[in-house]
């Protein structure tokens, strides 16, 4: 079924740090997504509207930003889901490189701190470490993460506080915490209970409501907050040696 809709579309540019809103009516099939849109708006009508896509199905994680306010992929938004007037931005809490290209740069250097490597042979025994299918089991729903980064758009507190870890980092360390190949625990937990980790989140929530894979980075972070309590009551008890 063909509708007519009105997409504004928020526009920056860097010469001349000008930000506009480009409006357009189109007719549009019900099952177009927002990533269609602004493609035939590009080809048909001489746009030049910049935004960053590659996959188109949910996968690749570039193609995201607030459509009505709300941090999505474009790629798997559909018209049918929206008003006759939509609105797109580029996605919250980045700074703006041109119209809805952001600079996800720091957000993405917090997955360092998740230590999100593991080894399939033991450094301490040498040997090859075995993994059921139960263990692998358990690090599925946190592994689909394909940092789109909706969640840190959504974050109130990375909002306002940039050095916050946030929550695809910590569903990252997450993942690879609960691997049976991991061998840097300590040194991991060290990081996510540091001044700017896990602490800091205050469990609004938004990160898993917007996050398209179900990763439930919230959770994951509920419970780095109960395994860095322990964490940090270990190293009470037992401080690590001083070196003489
Ligand atoms: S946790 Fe979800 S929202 Fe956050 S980067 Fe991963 S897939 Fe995207
Ligand atoms: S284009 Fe790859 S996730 Fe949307």
């Amino acid at each position: 079924m063909q509708r007519i809709i009105t997409i504004n579309i928020k526009r920056y540019d860097p010469e001349t740090e000008e930000v506009s809103i480009s409006a357009y009516k189109v007719e549009t099939e019900q099952d177009a997504t927002i990533l269609d849109i602004l493609n035939f708006l590009n080809e048909h009508k001489q746009a030049a509207i910049s935004y960053r896509f590659s996959c188109r199905m949910s996968i690749c994680g570039s193609c995201g930003a607030m459509v009505n306010g709300r941090p999505t992929l474009m790629c798997s938004t559909f018209i049918r889901d929206l008003p006759d007037e939509i609105t797109v931005e580029p996605m919250r809490n980045f700074p703006v490189i041109r119209d809805l290209v952001v600079d996800t740069d720091n957000a993405m250097d917090k997955m360092r701190d998740a230590l999100p490597y593991t080894s399939f042979v033991s450094k301490k025994s040498k040997k090859p470490i075995k993994q059921t299918p139960e263990e692998l089991e358990k690090l599925k729903q946190t592994s689909q993460c394909i940092k789109c980064m909706l969640c840190y758009s959504a974050c109130p507190v990375y909002a306002v506080d940039e050095e916050f870890i946030g929550p695809a980092a910590t569903a990252t360390a997450y993942r690879y915490d609960q691997d049976t190949h991991d061998e840097v625990k300590e040194e991991r937990m060290d990081s996510l209970t540091s001044k700017d980790g896990v602490w800091k989140c205050s469990f609004v929530g938004e990160c898993s409501d917007v996050c398209p894979k179900n990763v439930d980075p919230a959770l994951a972070i509920q419970k780095m907050k109960i395994m860095g309590v322990l964490h940090t009551t270990k190293k009470l008890i037992k401080p690590s040696k001083s070196k003489t």
